[in-house]
C-alpha cells in the first residue's frame, strides 16, 4: 500500500482512536506539546534506547510492545527512535514464537532476530520526525548495532504507513544536530543520485531534496526561521525516498566507524567521506562500474544540482571539521576493514582497500 505522508499533525488523533498503541520516543521528545498528547492516550511509552541504537535495546522495546498487548506503534524522534520503532514491528512476532518455545522447554537457546526470516507483521506504523535528516519515516531501511557491528535490515513492510511533517518539532533541535541531520539528508540525496541503482524516479526526489536544501541551508540554519524549518523537513523527506529507492554508497559506508572511533553524529561522519569520494571519482571515471557507461556517469554529476566547490564551501561555512586521528597508521586498517562491499557495489566508480586508505588518509586530519 503506498504510504501517506500528511502535513501537520491535524489528522493523528483521529487516526490513532481506538488503537492501542506503544509510543516509541526519546528524551528529547518528552519536552514537546505533542508529547502529552500522545503519551496519555498510549498504552506504554519505550524510551530506552540511544542514539545509534543497539540490538539488545530493540529487543527490550519488543517484550514491553508484547508484554502490553500493543496492536500499533507511533514512532517520534530522530532515526535513531524511527529505527527502533521499525525493529520491533518487523520482529515482534518472531521474538513472542521464540519466547513461547522457550516457556515449554528447559534448554535455553541463543537468540538472534537478526538471523531469522523477515515477514510482514501488518501492524500499523505511524512515523513523526523531529530532525530534517535521515527521511527514516519513508524508507524501508533501519539501522541498529549488533556487537558493535552496524546492521542494516530492509524489509518493505517496515516504510511506516503514515509520515507525519510537523516543522514546529524541529525548534528545538541543538544547532549542531540541525547542521548534522541537514547534511545527512544532503549526502543521501547526492549519494543517490550517483548511485548505480537509480532511476528517472529516484533522481527526481534526490533533485528536489537537494535543490530544497542548497536554496534554503541558510535560512535553516541562520535565520532559524520556520518556513525554512517545513522545507528541510520537506527535503529530508525526498532523500528519504531516493534512497528508500536506490540505498547509499561509498561515503555513507565509510562513515560508520568514523561515527563510531571519533564519536561523531552519524551526519557529520557522512559529511566529511562524501567529497573525498565526490573528488575522487571525477578524477577516475573510467574506473565506471555503472552499466550506463561512463559518459552517463559524467553527465550525472555534471547535473548536480550542487558542484563539489559548493559543498566543500558550505563544509566551511558550517564548521563541520573532518576528526583528528591520534595515531592514522593504526586508525586507517580499522577504518578500511570495517567498509560492506555490498554497499560499495552501489558506487558507481570501483573503490579498491589501496583507495579506500588513500580516502580515508585524506578525510583524516
Ligand atoms: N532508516 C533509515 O533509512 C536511515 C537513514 C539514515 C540514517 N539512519 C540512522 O538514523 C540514526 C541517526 O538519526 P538522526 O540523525 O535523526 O539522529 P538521532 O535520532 O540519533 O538523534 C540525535 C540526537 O538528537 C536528539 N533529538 C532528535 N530530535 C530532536 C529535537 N527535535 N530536539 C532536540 N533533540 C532532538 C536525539 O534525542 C539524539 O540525542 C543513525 O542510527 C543512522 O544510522 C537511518
Amino acid at each position: 500500500m503506498p504510504q501517506t505522508i500528511l502535513e501537520g499533525t491535524s489528522d493523528l488523533s483521529t487516526l490513532l482512536s481506538d488503537r492501542r498503541y506503544m509510543l516509541v520516543c526519546g528524551n528529547s521528545f518528552r519536552h514537546q506539546p505533542l508529547y502529552t498528547q500522545l503519551a496519555s492516550n498510549a498504552a506504554v511509552v519505550f524510551g530506552g534506547f540511544s542514539p545509534n541504537p543497539l540490538y539488545e535495546q530493540v529487543l527490550d522495546g519488543i517484550h514491553i510492545f508484547n508484554g502490553n498487548h500493543c496492536d500499533a506503534i507511533v514512532a517520534a524522534g530522530g532515526g535513531s527512535a524511527l529505527d527502533v520503532a521499525k525493529c520491533i514491528k518487523l520482529y515482534c512476532h518472531t521474538v513472542a514464537l521464540h519466547d513461547e518455545a522457550q516457556a515449554l522447554s528447559n534448554t535455553p537457546s541463543e537468540f538472534n532476530f537478526l538471523l531469522q526470516e523477515k515477514s510482514d507483521t501488518g501492524i500499523p506504523l505511524f512515523a513523526i520526525p523531529t530532525t530534517a535528516g535521515t527521511g527514516s519515516e519513508s524508507t524501508r531501511h533501519a539501522v541498529i548495532y549488533y556487537q558493535g557491528v552496524k546492521q542494516s535490515i530492509s524489509h518493505p513492510s517496515i516504510v511506516p504507513d503514515v509520515a507525519i511533517l510537523e516543522p514546529s518539532l524541529l525548534k528545538s533541535l541543538p544547532l549542531y544536530q540541525k547542521k548534522c541531520t541537514m547534511m545527512d539528508a544532503l549526502c543521501q540525496a547526492i549519494e543517490s543520485t550517483w548511485s548505480v541503482n537509480s532511476t528517472d524516479e529516484s533522481k527526481g526526489f534526490a533533485r528536489q531534496a537537494i535543490t530544497l536544501i542548497r536554496d534554503n541551508w541558510q535560512d535553516y540554519i541562520i535565520k532559524q526561521s520556520d518556513q525554512a524549518a517545513a522545507l528541510m523537513l520537506k527535503a529530508a523527506n525526498l532523500s528519504g525516498r531516493a534512497i528508500n529507492i536506490t540505498a547509499t554508497t561509498a561515503p555513507h559506508a565509510m562513515s560508520y566507524k568514523l561515527s563510531a572511533l571519533h564519536q561523531l553524529p552519524h551526519g557529520h561522519a557522512v559529511a566529511v567521506c562524501l567529497p573525498e569520494v565526490w573528488e575522487y571519482m571525477l578524477a577516475h571515471l573510467d574506473d565506471c562500474a555503472d552499466t550506463r557507461g561512463s559518459t552517463y556517469l559524467s553527465d550525472t554529476l555534471a547535473s548536480l544540482a550542487v558542484s563539489l566547490s559548493w559543498y566543500r564551501n558550505l563544509m566551511v561555512q558550517l564548521g563541520l571539521a573532518s576528526p583528528v586521528a591520534t595515531d592514522k597508521a593504526q586508525e586507517l586498517p580499522t577504518l578500511v576493514a570495517s567498509v560492506n562491499p555490498e554497499r560499495l557495489k552501489n558506487n558507481p566508480v570501483k573503490l579498491s582497500k589501496e583507495i579506500l586508505t588513500t580516502l580515508y588518509e585524506r578525510i583524516l586530519h
